[in-house]
């Protein structure tokens, strides 16, 4: 059997966020953001860490594009940081922290690397929230301002204008089970976010649109949850599906392409409201059209209909917590999955990514796709090795090859997939874990702040310098 190969104009990237790899928090004129809140918050995150420091990628990031160059990446995706551009995320811009992305910008591509930005990766200027963040409709005209400026000030320079990262996180995790920041517990706050969310997005494409013109290419990334029904020949099973399923996807995939809300997540979730906040026009302007819809992609989910009785299983692989990401589905449990697990203690489960993928071809055949993050957390060994520090992350470098090939295999099935993005370039601040976490194809020793590549990279370097896929033992340095 010869190795599965990729065209040349396949994207191989590389993935991180402002707030988990930056740190230079109070510096260059940044403001804070809700992550700073929530996270010097004690007993919300793991350890009580928080990104002050985080990677020191706020002033490595020289080194960092190198590393991305070395890698021989097409493209790297990182996100701005709205306090760092915006302080208070509306009036006055702060013309350092927007020179700070534009420098990085400029030594992507002089790398020969095309950036792909993500204009909100959660950390949400500190005012916004106090003023009700996403519950409040001001945060998205606010949103849609600061994409204009993004867009005057980086140009043509970007590859791919990305509005939001997995908005379902945003909604779900930081107003309804406030295991994320701002940490707020209320079914009603959450679904006024998903709205809030969708239309902040589609007023930031009309204004890219309007400054840079059609060429600029838009996204918005979604993290697209795979729900298997415990029994498939359980019609109770299959409601239970469709109930999450119109929650975590359809609330976004069906007014981002669709320009409308799904009448059974209108009905299922009556109870906390009447949607009311939905206002006329606004699914017309959260329809825009999309160059590029951008998928992320770690597990699965398995669940059944709660039939109330015994206690109700929600092994959804997010943290518990006072309140629900899943408003008004108490009917539906979650139920632990079958392994092997990551760190995370997410199953892993490469097919899961080609039903996906093929999945929205068959429900938007027209719409490009992107795989924008895709990674595993370990617990990572460094040896030395001749004096050279080494981390053999075996497990990392599976889980990579064999998502990489459920994807070659969507791409056989027809499906147009153009990038991937490994998540991480380095570990990093895994949000409520904190640093106990590492996502990273480098290792990032956070006393010294050394950067090390990790066997995965060099595999990664193949892969991406090839277009061919390696053997998961094809790891030895260039
Ligand atoms: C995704 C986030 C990313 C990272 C990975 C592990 O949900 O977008 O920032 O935390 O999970």
């Amino acid at each position: 059997m010869s190795a599965r190969s990729f065209p040349p104009e396949f994207l191989w990237g590389s993935a991180t966020a402002s707030y988990q790899i930056e740190g230079g928090a109070t510096e260059g004129g940044r403001g804070p953001s809700i992550w700073d809140t929530f996270s010097h918050t004690p007993g919300k995150t793991l350890n009580g860490d928080t990104g002050d420091v985080a990677d020191d990628h706020y002033h490595r990031w020289q080194e960092d594009v190198e590393h991305i160059k070395n890698l021989g990446l097409g493209a790297y995706r990182f996100s701005i940081a709205w306090p760092r551009v915006q302080p208070g995320g509306s009036g006055e811009f702060n013309a350092e922290g927007i020179r700070f992305y534009s420098d990085l910008v400029d030594g992507l591509i002089a790398a020969g690397v095309k950036p792909v930005v993500t204009l909100y990766h959660w950390d949400l200027p500190q005012e916004l929230e106090d003023a009700g963040g996403w519950t409040n409709r001001e945060t998205a005209y606010a949103f849609a301002r600061y994409a204009r400026k993004m867009a005057e000030e980086l140009g043509d320079r970007i590859d791919v204008w990305t509005t939001l990262n997995e908005p379902w996180c945003t909604a779900y995790l930081g107003y309804g089970s406030g295991v994320h920041a701002p940490g707020r517990t209320e079914d009603l706050a959450a679904l006024q976010a998903v709205h809030h969310l969708n239309l902040a997005h589609g007023l930031a494409v009309q204004q890219i649109r309007e400054v840079l013109g059609d060429a600029a290419k838009t996204s918005i990334t979604l993290n697209l949850h795979v729900f298997r029904p415990d029994d498939p020949s359980s019609e109770a099973d299959q409601g239970a599906v469709r109930k999450v399923d119109a929650l975590a996807n359809r609330a976004f995939l069906a007014p981002v392409l669709e320009g409308v809300y799904p009448a059974d997540l209108l009905e299922n979730t009556a109870s906390v409201t009447d949607w009311s906040f939905v206002l006329d026009g606004d699914l017309e302007i959260t329809k825009q059209p999309l160059d590029v819809l951008g998928v992320n992609y770690y597990s699965t989910a398995r669940v059944r209909h709660f039939a109330g009785e015994g206690e109700r299983q929600q092994a959804d692989g997010h943290k518990d917590s006072a309140g629900t990401p899943w408003p008004a589905a108490d009917d539906v449990e979650f139920l632990p999955q079958p392994g092997p697990y990551t760190a995370m203690g997410w199953n892993i489960e490469p097919a899961g990514l080609t039903d996906l993928l093929v999945s929205l071809r068959d429900s938007y055949p027209d719409q490009p796709l992107m795989v924008t993050e895709n990674g595993a957390a370990f617990e990572d060994t460094v040896v030395t090795e001749d004096g050279v520090a080494r981390v053999h992350d075996v497990d990392r470098v599976a889980y990579l090859h064999d998502h990489v090939e459920a994807l070659g295999q969507a791409r056989d099935k027809g499906v147009d997939v153009r990038g991937y993005f490994a998540w991480s370039l380095l570990d990093n601040f895994e949000w409520a874990y904190g640093y106990d976490r590492r996502f990273g194809i480098i290792r990032v020793d956070y006393d010294t702040l050394e950067r090390t590549w990790k066997d995965s990279a060099h595999w990664y370097r193949r892969l991406a310098t090839t277009n061919t896929l390696p053997g998961v033992d094809e790891v030895s340095p260039a």
